[in-house]
């Protein structure tokens, strides 16, 4: 990618790392700093743009990190400020960019703020947090529900008052409404906004400012049996709040405050929820995530009004984003089928909008099973056995066959995939037709293709399981034909043009075909047409 091209973040390709499973060089079985700057040529040879860290500043790990108890910081788990600083320039040197985690919402109940703000009802700090007095006796405040099981009130014998978390106990909310809070978490940014990162994923951002008078929330009409217990209560009051714009319009100036850096929110709502927080005048997130594709049905006319929807909702002016992956949501691969996870990596690199690539989807890494002794994941330990565990998706990197996948010389703190023998990236490096192979021909077509990143989007009526598209440039355009079912299908000449050439094929065997009348396609084949702009 160009270094001065102040549009990076529209024009490249987004990669997740979780350290704690990228790669580890001192021995203890957790991924560290070291890990990553080892493994930046891989990355490189990928052809992704910038590499967003899940977080890495000191933690009592209760939620693997996103329970900070110093925001300026490293954990020792994953190296030194010096490693970090190394990790900045070496990818900066490779032509990375680095993304950090935010986690502005809450802390760990261990950081020194909130063992301040709990020792009196008095001090300074108090409300740095959000206490309350309980509703009465032995009742907490009001109805609202951890994400993570229970209420998400906890009650401090010390103080007798109730303090609000959203996730785990350990995790108190900082409270938003101080504004001590804003400009304590504002100089954070700056902090590593000085050091050279160039910008933020923020955690749970819908989440940061709550009702002023923390009324009850409504039930969930819809509440489905087997659902998470937090979902039978909707989060009318506990979320996405109308000031909530107000503060990341503030984060945004201080992101502004430096060169081409970009604000990133985690946000999980229905898309034209999701797309207020471009903000007003596009002041807000640069990239609201798009989480559409995580929870959709895997079918042709879910997926096709996904995107005509989120095309037609978003701002003018607002650039797109997919995501197919992260570390709190099963892999792609198990979601859709291995077939499928090929069409998917098609359909996510040839959309309108910046993609989001998940470590280790680019070698087909399956959701693994998790022992009942062997989970982690403090959602699964507290509302175990409905299929909520994090831990599958979150297992160590396949680097190679020898022990330990390469990823460590011991045993990992997650188990491997018991197919990692095979399914690791020196075997499908060496296999022109694997899916790490497609994924660097999608990242090569394209850089190699701008319609495929400026391109106007333009769906094409289609029937059964077949998606297609165009991405318009100027004088030719690429055609998309997905097959998202296992049958055979044919597509009419009319609906793609004459003059079409296969590009690629995700079972990558078919390029350079001329196609001159119908476009035939396998079952779970998905194939990429260039042409002259004028033979549509
Ligand atoms: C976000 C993170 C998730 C974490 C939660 C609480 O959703 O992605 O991993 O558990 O916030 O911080």
């Amino acid at each position: 990618m160009d270094q001065s091209d102040k549009d990076w973040w529209r024009h490249g390709i987004f990669y997740q790392v979780y350290p704690r499973s990228f790669q580890d060089t001192d021995g203890d079985g957790v991924g560290d700093i070291r890990g990553i700057i080892e493994r930046l040529p891989y990355l490189k040879s990928l052809g992704i743009d910038a590499v967003w860290l899940s977080p890495i500043f000191p933690s009592p790990m209760a939620d693997f990190g996103y329970d900070i108890s110093d925001y300026t910081g490293i954990d020792p788990l994953f190296g030194t400020m010096d490693d970090f600083d190394a990790l900045v320039s070496a990818a900066h040197e490779s032509g990375l960019k680095i993304i950090l985690d935010l986690v502005p919402n809450h802390t760990s109940d261990q950081h020194p703020w909130f063992i301040e703000s709990r020792g009196s009802r008095d001090g300074p700090k108090r409300d740095w947090y959000i206490w309350r007095d309980g509703k009465s006796e032995g009742e907490p405040p009001n109805n609202w529900l951890s994400e993570f099981g229970g209420s998400a009130w906890a009650y401090d014998d010390a103080t007798g008052q109730y303090y609000y978390h959203a996730f785990l106990a350990q995790q108190p909310d900082l409270n938003w409404r101080n504004p001590a809070v804003r400009e304590v978490i504002y100089e954070v940014m700056r902090f590593w906004l000085r050091r050279g990162v160039d910008g933020f994923r923020v955690d749970v951002i819908w989440h940061l400012i709550k009702d002023v008078e923390f009324r009850d929330n409504p039930a969930n009409p819809h509440y489905l049996e087997g659902r998470p217990p937090n979902e039978k209560i909707l989060t009318q009051y506990s979320t996405d709040q109308p000031e909530v714009h107000e503060v990341i319009a503030e984060m945004r100036r201080v992101i502004d405050e430096f060169d081409d850096r970009v604000l990133i929110g985690e946000i999980y709502l229905p898309l034209h929820r999701l797309v207020v927080y471009y903000g007003n005048d596009l002041a807000g997130a640069q990239m609201p995530f798009n989480f559409a594709l995580l929870s959709t049905l895997w079918s042709a006319r879910s997926i096709e009004k996904i995107i005509a929807d989120y095309e037609s909702a978003l701002p003018a002016g607002a650039w797109p984003n997919w995501v197919l992956g992260n570390h709190d949501r099963p892999r792609v691969a198990s979601r859709v089928g291995m077939e499928q996870a090929r069409v998917a990596a098609m359909l996510l690199l040839t959309l309108r909008g910046t993609p989001t690539l998940y470590y280790g989807d680019e070698i087909g890494m399956h959701q693994v099973a998790i022992a009942p002794d062997q989970v982690r994941d403090p959602f699964e330990k507290n509302v175990p056995g409905i299929g909520v565990g994090r831990d599958g998706c979150r297992t160590p990197m396949q680097w190679n066959a020898t022990a330990n996948a390469g990823f460590s010389t011991t045993r990992p703190w997650l188990p491997l995939a018991d197919d990692y023998t095979h399914e690791n990236v020196v075997n499908l490096d060496a296999d022109a037709g694997s899916v790490l192979s497609l994924y660097k021909a999608l990242i090569a077509l394209r850089k190699k293709w701008p319609q495929l990143v400026t391109g106007a989007y333009q769906p094409v009526a289609a029937q059964g399981d077949i998606l297609l598209y165009r991405r318009e440039g100027q004088d030719s355009v690429i055609v998309v034909a997905l097959n998202l079912g296992p049958e055979p299908a044919s597509i009419a000449s009319d609906s793609i043009g004459f003059g079409r050439q296969i590009l690629l094929s995700t079972f990558l065997d078919r390029q350079g075909e001329e196609i001159h009348g119908a476009l035939d396609l396998r079952g779970n084949e998905g194939v990429i047409l260039g042409g002259p702009a004028q033979a549509g």
